[in-house]
């Protein structure tokens, strides 16, 4: 399939646009604000590719009546942002910043007036300095101390906001800050990562079930990164290199909050996590019904077996040796990946609703003339919203699409070259541009037409 129109996903389905907090706020010690691992993490040295941090970013906190314009102007109706921990609590517990507070309110307030829905996420990633020097997610506490962040969030904007995020990508966070050490807070091995993905499965359930004592009606999802997992080949090691590997990527989080526990079948040594540690009862506070999940797909893995891998003895076979299509950022653009994804969450049983919470390229963008001619970009959009439409049409229940995301932002440990931005940002004025993909959503987007001159795709494209 290479044409479609918007309205061929339907008049309910839900286009939207996404950013987060720490990516594109800046304002990192404005007004009360706390320190996140991000605003330590970026401080160290070699972290960052390019040796940038995010104090400013694209200045979302001062610019963001500017940035929502131009997302309805593009013909969204959803504005997803998450909030900032501490800047709402700067130590993580205890003391609440009103100013914090009155900031959310007024993003709030501008995507309801521009006739956007919020869908708000409480955490994407930014967790308070303070709980980290406590020990952060592997530590018990911060799970209490998200569900009482969750809850003050419900009570200040439960009656504006009615569909919310608990967690983003909690494979990608605790992965790559607990395992890897390539993220905030920079812990490696898995002395740190077990027990951080135990603390944040719970925290996930917990943090729902707060969003929906408080906030009575609204709708609670969370979401999850995911990639189709491909063995390199049929033998029977690639095979089970690729089952460890898809436990990891594509089921560490969902099956504990569907009432299945952690995905050890698979991959025997999350059995670690039940001996060393869960608590009595535990088992019993990991399910949590999601009213929908979000889904957030940005590249298929080709996965071998590698004995020198230590635990999972699997190694990605990387996609610039494999001939195929890339992103700037050397991914694999595979709507093929994003089709097999949706069809293999819309499996579980106790999944009802995925709606595609994030979705889009990194490209080395290049403005010139006022313009960002970004053909590659829009071609992504085009693979990856065909695949979703033909997911849906095979009965997947999807029901939206999100686009990451608006403006180019801070892309975490690589910094400001990775450009994913809709809208073009120049980080030394601010100043904004919509790219052409921008333009082409908002052509996709705009109002149907008589079915005579209805706006298809890619013709809008080659405008
Ligand atoms: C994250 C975003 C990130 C994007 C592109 C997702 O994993 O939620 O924060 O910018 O991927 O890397």
């Amino acid at each position: 399939m290479d044409q479609f129109s918007s309205s061929d996903f339907g008049a309910a389905f839900k286009w939207g646009v996404a950013i987060s907090a720490f990516q594109n706020e800046g304002a990192h010690d404005a007004q009360g604000k706390g320190m996140s691992v991000w605003d330590a993490f970026t401080a160290r040295k070699g972290k960052i590719k390019d040796g940038t941090h995010a104090r400013h970013a694209c200045n979302f906190f001062e610019l963001y009546a500017e940035d929502i314009a131009l997302a309805k102007q593009m013909g969204f109706t959803v504005f997803r942002f998450s909030l900032s921990w501490c800047r709402i609590i700067p130590n993580g517990t205890g003391a609440v910043n009103q100013a914090g507070i009155d900031f959310y309110h007024r993003v709030i307030d501008a995507c309801l007036a521009a006739g956007l829905e919020p869908y708000v996420t409480l955490y994407h990633w930014d967790l308070p300095q303070a709980l980290e020097q406590k020990g952060g997610w592997c530590h018990r506490g911060t799970v209490f101390a998200f569900e009482a962040f969750a809850a003050l969030c419900a009570r200040a904007y439960g009656h504006k906001v009615k569909n919310w995020l608990v967690l983003n990508e909690p494979f990608g966070f605790t992965s790559l800050g607990y395992m890897l050490g390539v993220h905030a807070p920079g812990k490696f091995g898995l002395s740190y990562f077990l027990p951080a993905v135990h603390h944040v499965a719970l925290a996930q359930a917990e943090g729902g079930r707060a969003l929906r004592a408080e906030a009575p009606g609204a709708r609670v999802g969370t979401t999850y990164s995911c990639s189709q997992i491909i063995p390199y080949t049929t033998n029977n090691n690639d095979l089970q290199a690729a089952r460890r590997a898809d436990a990891l990527f594509n089921r560490l989080f969902i099956e504990p909050s569907l009432g299945m526990g952690y995905p050890a079948d698979a991959f025997p040594l999350l059995k670690r996590i039940e001996r060393r540690y869960a608590l009595w009862r535990d088992w019993e506070k990991l399910p949590f019904h999601f009213d929908f999940i979000g889904l957030q797909n940005y590249f298929p893995l080709v996965v071998r077996y590698n004995a020198f891998m230590p635990y999972v003895q699997a190694s990605e076979v990387k996609a610039r040796y494999r001939q195929v299509p890339l992103t700037g950022l050397g991914w694999e653009i595979s709507g093929q990946g994003m089709y097999s994804i949706l069809q293999q969450f819309a499996a579980y049983k106790g999944v009802k609703e995925i709606m595609v919470t994030e979705s889009g390229a990194a490209f080395d963008d290049v403005l010139r003339n006022g313009e960002v001619k970004d053909d590659e970009r829009i071609r992504y959009f085009q693979e990856y919203l065909s695949a979703v439409l033909l997911a849906k049409r095979s009965g997947v229940p999807v029901s939206g699409y999100f686009a990451w995301t608006l403006t180019d932002n801070f892309e975490w440990a690589e910094g400001y070259k990775a450009r994913f931005g809709l809208v073009h940002v120049d980080f030394d004025t601010q100043r904004r541009t919509m790219k052409d993909s921008g333009k082409w959503f908002r052509e996709l987007l705009a109002q149907p037409a008589p079915q005579s001159a209805k706006r298809r795709g890619p013709e809008a494209a080659s405008r």
